[in-house]
């Protein structure tokens, strides 16, 4: 059984500059992170929509947040790759 490591391919910097640096003006034609082909993630467009809703609301919410000093997210890459230690700052309150 071969199993296809897709976040590793959004790492390679033959296909995207600076692939460690978040960008969101990075302008991609694949996005690996739902694989490519005829496997490519089924539920791709229903998860961009809800990532997309779940981002609005939490900019509208929490618009000024940074990573805690001195600390680093963590990662796993399986099939896809998830973030398991992630800290962030910000202010109480708000909307
Ligand atoms: C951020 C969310 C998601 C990510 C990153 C993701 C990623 C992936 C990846 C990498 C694959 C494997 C492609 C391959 O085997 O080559 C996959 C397959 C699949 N995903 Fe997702 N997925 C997400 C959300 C969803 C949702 C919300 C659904 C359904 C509502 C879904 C349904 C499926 C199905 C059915 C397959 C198997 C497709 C096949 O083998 O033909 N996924 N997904």
């Amino acid at each position: 059984m071969i199993m296809l490591n897709w976040a590793s391919m959004c790492l390679d910097p033959g296909h995207f500059e600076d692939p460690l640096e978040f960008d969101f003006d990075r302008h991609i034609t694949v996005n690996p992170a739902f694989g490519t082909g005829p496997h490519r993630c089924a539920g791709a467009h229903l998860a961009r929509m809800n990532i997309a809703t779940a981002l609005r609301i939490w900019l509208d919410r929490i618009p000024e947040f940074s990573l805690k000093p001195g600390t680093q997210p963590v990662f796993t890459a399986g099939i896809v790759r998830e973030m398991y230690d992630f800290h962030l700052e910000f202010p109480v309150g708000g909307k």
